[in-house]
């Protein structure tokens, strides 16, 4: 007799396990949990130890969802997709999409596969071919899109990274002046407004000090001309006068009008400066070449007039002795012309030093030593006695290889002296020595004073010869000129940093290599 139960199992079990699988199908899931689900309920069904889907994907991968131990072997899921087959309790049916093997469903049984099973499987893996179809297809749409999103994040990243890198403020505005890119140096400038605060909003919201209908203007006559527009701007917001070069540039989007405008702002102060130093030092070379020419041809009548005022003196000397009356007076103007020669001979001579400084012999100069030998010579200055004097003198100060002590004095005394006259003799007079942080720079000494300082205007002025704020007879207006020459003549140069009615700083810096 055979049991109705083990004739009908086979056939209920699997209508059992296709009714399971389908409803787990139909459930409103996403796709990928529905594939685990339907082949768990097969397992469960069967018994099985493990059921799995193999895909065979464009690229020739091949993926899988398993339930149960994931054992089922890559041989058996070839095999299957080669031919459908069964061997050691593994069953594999091919999982065909238009006639089109895409994969392959295995199941590892603990016994004996029946034709109800085969027939089974084949079911379930037309139940889901369909499903894999789509569920590949967007798997691999969502693989492009997440590629294509990860090349235009790299590349906005790169565009962005460029002009974060500019060492200049950058912003772009629409036509509704609305801002839509602001750099970093905009978010870290003086001005310092976040990108998130600025983006969106318009820029007379964020640039609320700049006067609201220039600004407008600016853009708008990028808008309709198309033009780049340049302009230098003065910006005193950090404290410091700084000069800004701002260039508005159009842009276009399509090819027709323009869409946005770029705004660049550069600190150009520092540039401007080095252009400033240069035109001084042409200047001063200038004047200089022309005062050794002019000079030169004041010593030869200078010397002629020396001369003819010896000449005079002794002859007035003759006719005294040969008793004539003579008048003291013509001894007295004859001194007078004699002190006045002297007193030329010695502005020739400065200015000389000032044009072509001697070329005197250069050996390694300790600053350190400089400044003591001019305190030294300072002593008996009558104004600088009075002063309160504190030195810094750097220790490891290094050795400028070629100087001459000598001029070295010169220019320090000359600058000590200004110092003194700054303050009416009563201040500060801070000697300094420090090291440089370039050997082009190496060594550096500074006169610092508490005087009445010297306005931002006239700073260009002072180390031209003959300039000079002193009462006649008090100034020359040369010492600054000769100390030009002079620091000029050892590959250094002279910095001044003054504030009006707080003091200033004069201060040499000298390499400290050979050249
Ligand atoms: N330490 C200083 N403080 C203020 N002003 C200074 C200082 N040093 C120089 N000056 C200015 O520079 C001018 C030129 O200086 P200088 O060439 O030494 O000529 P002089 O001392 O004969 O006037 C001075 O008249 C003064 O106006
Ligand atoms: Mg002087």
């Amino acid at each position: 007799m055979t049991d109705p139960t083990t004739s009908l199992a086979p056939a209920s079990r699997a209508l059992d396990a296709l009714a399971s699988v389908i409803a787990e199908f139909n459930a409103d899931r996403p796709l990928e949990s529905s594939i685990i689900r339907g082949l768990t309920a097969l397992q469960h069904s069967l018994d099985a130890r493990e059921c799995s889907l193999w895909l065979q994907t464009a690229e020739g991968l091949v993926r899988t969802w398993v339930a149960g131990e994931p054992e089922a072997l890559e041989a058996a899921v070839t095999s299957a997709l080669a031919d459908d087959a069964e061997a050691g309790g593994v069953s594999a049916v091919s999982v065909t999409s238009s006639g089109r093997r895409i994969g392959a469903l295995v199941v590892r049984l603990g016994r004996d596969a029946d034709r109800d099973d085969g027939k089974l499987f084949t079911a379930v893996a037309n139940l889901l071919a369909p499903e894999l179809v789509h569920a590949e297809r967007s798997r691999q749409l969502e693989v492009e899109v997440a590629a294509r999103t990860a090349e235009i994040d790299r590349e906005r990243r790169f565009t962005e990274k460029i002009i974060d890198s500019l060492p200049l403020g950058l912003y772009v505005i629409d036509r509704e002046y609305r801002i839509q890119a602001w750099n970093r140096k905009r978010e870290t400038g003086m001005l310092g407004v976040s990108r998130d605060e600025a983006l969106g909003r318009t820029i007379f919201d964020i640039l609320h000090r700049q006067p609201f209908e220039m600004l407008r203007r600016e853009f708008d006559e990028v808008f309709a001309t198309g033009r780049i527009q340049e302009y230098q701007m003065e910006s005193h917001s950090s404290g410091d006068p700084r000069t800004y070069r701002v260039t508005k540039i159009p842009m276009r989007l399509g090819d027709s009008a323009v869409t946005h405008v770029i705004t660049i702002g550069e600190d150009v102060t520092d540039w401007r400066e080095g252009q400033q130093r240069y035109a001084q030092a042409e200047k001063l070379a200038a004047i200089g070449t022309l005062a050794a020419g002019v000079m030169h041809e004041i010593n030869n009548p200078l010397a002629t007039i020396a001369a003819c005022g010896d000449g005079l003196g002794y002859r007035l000397e003759d006719l005294q002795k040969q008793g004539a009356a003579v008048n003291k007076d013509l001894f007295d103007y004859i001194e007078i012309i004699e002190n006045e020669v002297v007193r030329c001979k010695q502005i020739v001579d400065q200015l000389l030093d000032f044009s072509r400084p001697k070329q005197l012999a250069k050996s390694p100069v300790d600053l350190n030593e400089v400044v003591e030998k001019t305190l030294f010579l300072m002593k008996h200055h009558s104004g600088f006695r009075k002063m309160a004097l504190v030195k810094e003198l750097d220790a490891t100060l290094p050795v400028v290889p070629r100087g001459n002590a000598e001029q070295l004095v010169q220019v320090l005394m000359a600058l000590i002296i200004n110092a003194t006259d700054a303050t009416g003799g009563h201040g500060t007079i801070t000697l300094r020595t420090r090291t440089g942080t370039t050997p082009t720079d190496g060594a550096i000494v500074e006169v610092s004073d508490t005087g009445h300082g010297i306005a931002r205007a006239e700073l260009s002025k002072i180390f031209e010869p003959f300039y000079t704020t002193k009462a006649p007879g008090t100034g020359t207006g040369l010492g600054l000129a000769i100390c030009y020459g002079i620091v000029q003549d050892h590959r250094g140069r002279i910095e001044v940093d003054s504030v009006v009615g707080k003091g200033s700083t004069f201060r040499v810096l000298l390499p400290t290599i050979e050249w």
